[in-house]
């Protein structure tokens, strides 16, 4: 495998373009609405660093898994699935793991409290990742965003750009996935707009001016 070319396209993942580059501490004190039109939108927002060098564990040998492991890091997983790497200090054991740092889905500046949602565990751990996902429920995940339940994934986990991924280079990641050791880490549950959320967040996302 060509190790140093997959970190260096880790640490050039897409995703690091599109990240606001801001985190709200665990629940930052908010100012309260009235006074959101005079209020600093940054407020107790801290930037953040892209991660930058994320390996991936391993898996088999096995050419179809070699694939899957290349176009992981190619396609800037880790970037959001690690603990930690959404801003900027990736936890090694949690590689793939799920984050226990938050992307909000809506907009700051309307609720103080924003929704956030947490990449979940994608190894192959049976309570806490993907252990039950067969691969056909991984590819149809990765190519139109339905999950095993029938549920619609946010666009914030990009499935809309990898739903251009071939039938196989799909069933390659999902392989690759399946093949790594299992990880148990249970992430938090989606927190619903209005809610404070009990870890950092990081926004993403674009706002237009009216
Ligand atoms: C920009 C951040 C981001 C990137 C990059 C990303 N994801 Fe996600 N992913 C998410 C979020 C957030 C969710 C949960 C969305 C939801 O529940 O609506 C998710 C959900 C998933 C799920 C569903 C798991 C479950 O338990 O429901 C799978 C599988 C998945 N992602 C695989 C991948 C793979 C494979 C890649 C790379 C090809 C990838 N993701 C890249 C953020 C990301």
């Amino acid at each position: 495998m060509q190790q140093n070319t997959l970190k260096r396209v880790i640490g050039m993942s897409f995703f690091a373009g599109l990240i606001t580059a801001l985190v709200i501490p665990a629940v930052a004190a908010a100012p309260d609405a009235a006074s959101s039109k005079s209020k600093n939108p940054l407020q107790g927002m801290t930037p953040v660093e892209a991660s930058k060098g994320l390996e991936l564990p391993a898996g088999s040998d096995d050419a179809t898994v070699t694939q899957g492991r290349y176009l992981v890091g190619l396609l800037g997983c880790a970037s959001c699935h690690t603990d930690g790497a959404l801003i900027g200090k990736p936890d090694p054991a949690k590689t793939l793991a799920g984050s226990s740092i938050g992307i909000a889905y809506s907009n700051p500046m309307v609720n103080n409290y924003p929704g956030a949602v947490y990449p979940p565990n994608l190894t192959p751990d049976n309570e806490t990742g993907l252990g039950e996902w067969s691969l056909d429920e991984i590819v149809t995940l990765l190519r139109s965003g339905k999950t095993r339940h029938g549920r619609q994934t946010m666009a914030i986990m990009p499935w809309t750009s990898y739903a251009q991924l071939s039938e196989s280079d799909a069933r390659a990641i999902a392989s690759y996935l399946k093949s790594v050791d299992p990880v148990k880490n249970a992430v938090p549950k989606q927190i619903l707009p209005g809610n404070p959320a009990k870890t950092p967040l990081v926004h993403v996302g674009l706002y237009r001016s009216r």
